[in-house]
């Protein structure tokens, strides 16, 4: 279960500087988001962790250990689901296991398994096409679930998702994270949608990014969207991105 660091990280694309000077340190365990605006570096932070992107000054860390490559402990899940389109919601899942060597009739029961958490029991035989955008998106997460991880690293998961079904994934994530032990670090842009999931929230500026606050939400779960606490702590979030308001 392991504790990511970026250690002063810089990183530029060419003359582009995209991610400045960040120190940012996920603990074993938490459940971490990360809010910022769009393009400032959001999601080559967590490709970082990733281990599919290098600073260009400054350390990324996991379990105080210097990141050079991807790893099966830390599982990037993204918006869009990536699903083989020609297999089956089973052969998606279990595409890493086979990858990694393991025989189909060890694959099969591991797979049923983690369909079952993410509520997919039944659906072993569906193709891609077949499902719900929802439902796609709990195969995505089947497939990391499998290779049971360490840590997810979830770039705008819900991003492509109606509100509804959004709101209802959230409530699963939180079940399928609860009693794991597994660092969960969340990108989004959707402030209610970190203030309802995580312990912590680190707010970022607009490029280069920067950290510009980190907030502990320290709210017993299942959280009240409707609640005194969430709502100051939605106001703090929109303040640290400096999201004013209009005027008449
Ligand atoms: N491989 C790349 N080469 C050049 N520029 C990149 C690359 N990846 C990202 N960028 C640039 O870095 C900035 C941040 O991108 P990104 O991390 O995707 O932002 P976010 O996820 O916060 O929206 C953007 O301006 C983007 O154009
Ligand atoms: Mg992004």
């Amino acid at each position: 279960m392991q504790t990511l660091h970026l250690n002063q990280v810089t990183k530029n694309f060419g003359d582009l500087e995209v991610l400045s000077s960040i120190e940012l340190k996920i603990e074993k365990g938490e459940f971490a988001a990360i809010v910022g605006p769009s393009g400032c570096g959001k999601s080559t932070a967590l490709r970082m962790f990733a281990g599919l992107e290098t600073a260009t000054t400054g350390r990324v860390l996991a379990d105080g250990a210097v990141i050079t490559k991807p790893d099966p402990r830390r599982v990037l899940i993204f918006q869009e689901h990536a699903l083989y389109p020609w297999r089956t919601v089973e052969a998606n899942v279990g595409f890493g296991l086979e990858l990694a060597g393991v025989s189909k009739k060890e694959r099969k029961p591991r797979v049923d398994e983690v369909l079952e958490k993410v509520g997919l029991s039944g659906f072993q035989r569906y193709y891609p096409h077949q499902l719900s955008g929802g439902m796609k998106q709990r195969v995505s997460i089947a497939r990391a679930l499998v290779m049971n991880p360490d840590v997810l690293l979830l770039d705008e998961p819900y991003g492509a998702l109606d509100a509804i079904t959004r709101l209802t994934m959230q409530n699963e994530l939180i079940k399928l994270w609860r009693g794991t032990g597994k660092t969960v670090l969340l990108i989004t842009h959707d402030i209610d949608e970190a203030v309802y999931l995580a312990d912590t929230i680190h707010v970022m500026s607009p490029r280069p990014g920067r950290i510009v606050e980190t907030v502990q939400a320290g709210m017993a779960r299942p959280r009240n969207r409707n609640g005194n606490e969430f709502v100051a702590l939605r106001q703090r979030i929109m303040d640290a991105l400096d999201i004013g308001t209009y005027s008449i």
